[in-house]
């Protein structure tokens, strides 16, 4: 683990270990925010990334720490508040909150971990505080355009596109962004955002790839279409595939047999749509790339293009994926 987890693991512990809300909050609420957020699955992709950029900007560590720890705990709130939404089970090889407790213990602790986020800003600039309260604001209204998409059964690559800047792009700008408004740092706020936003999307598309392409065989798969849940690959075959796009729609409308739905599955993954994935996942990595400017070179701004790098190969090893191609045909 680098220098910079390991700190960072230790001040996440000591804001949730806080004897202040040990003291007056319900233990429970302390309990299952403690459950998921120290989950040892969790990949920290958030407070690396608010380390990156902050060391750009040469930003004092302990407020690097206060970023990331906030960064990480709106995350971990907005993952307590969508497995209830979702019904979600499991969550980094655990079950979630919702399922170890209830759904009241998941809100309610979801709403504690929000305040203890927030909690980590106040020795900040104004403007750091002000964009996080943006953030949660325009995470909540995707999460509301998700589950009106879901119910709806109905959307379109725009619509994919409004929910995920909310949801995934939202975040990772903001962990751009708020280090260099620390800093005072206007103009590279607004680049590290755009490299976070742009970072965000490619992640984003490349977890719906993987949820029609990827070879495992958990229980989940297949979870975007089964559930109508917004997806730019679904979106993608949709858009370019009436006939399939009809096939969709009926199985959705109907009572939905299991063997339609890996059809639909192998369908999708045989249409363009992986290929024109892949091609907007290359977009956004390029454009993240660009925003990085020179900083591409310092090193901690190659991490972050190793990460590029890493999320490109995981996207075009999902296009050969061991799905069988043509057995809709
Ligand atoms: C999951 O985020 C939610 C998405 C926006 C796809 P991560 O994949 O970063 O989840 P953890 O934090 O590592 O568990
Ligand atoms: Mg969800």
């Amino acid at each position: 683990m680098t220098d910079f987890l390991q700190r960072f693991e230790s001040h996440l512990r000591a804001a949730l270990g806080d004897p202040r809300h040990a003291e007056r909050e319900p233990a429970v609420l302390l309990e299952a925010s403690n459950h998921l957020a120290t989950a040892g699955s969790a990949k920290r992709m958030r407070p690396l990334l608010v380390n990156h950029f902050g060391a750009a900007v040469d930003l004092h560590p302990l407020y690097r720490l206060c970023i990331a720890t906030a960064a990480e705990l709106i995350h971990t709130a907005s993952l307590l508040h969508d497995d209830v939404i979702d019904e979600g089970t499991e969550r980094r090889g655990r079950p979630t909150a919702n399922a170890r407790w209830n759904n009241s213990v998941a809100v309610l602790s979801g709403d504690l971990v929000l305040c203890i986020a927030l909690e980590q800003l106040y020795e900040l600039p104004r403007t750091v505080t002000t964009t996080a309260i943006e953030l949660v604001a325009e995470m909540t209204r995707s999460a509301m355009l998700e589950v009106q998409a879901r119910r709806a059964r109905r959307w379109d690559l725009d619509d994919w596109h409004a929910i995920a800047r909310g949801k995934t792009g939202a975040l990772l700008a903001w962990c751009g962004r708020a280090p260099a408004l620390a800093k005072n740092e206007s103009d590279l706020a607004r680049s590290f955002a755009d490299c976070g936003h742009h970072l965000g999307l490619a992640f984003q598309i490349t977890d719906d790839l993987i949820d029609v392409m990827s070879t495992d065989t958990g229980k989940n798969r297949f979870a975007d279409l089964r559930q109508a849940n917004p997806s730019f690959l679904i979106a993608a075959a949709r858009q370019r595939d009436d006939q399939l796009c009809r096939d969709i729609d009926a199985w959705w409308d109907g009572d939905g047999e299991a063997d339609e739905l890996h059809r639909l599955a192998r369908a999708v993954a045989s249409s363009e749509a992986p290929r024109v994935a892949v091609n907007a996942v290359d977009d956004h990595l390029a454009a993240a790339l660009d925003a990085l400017g020179e900083f591409a070179n310092h090193p901690n701004g190659r991490q972050i293009v190793g990460w590029v790098e890493q999320l490109r190969s995981i996207a075009h090893g999902a296009l050969t994926s061991a799905l069988p191609k043509r057995s809709h045909a």
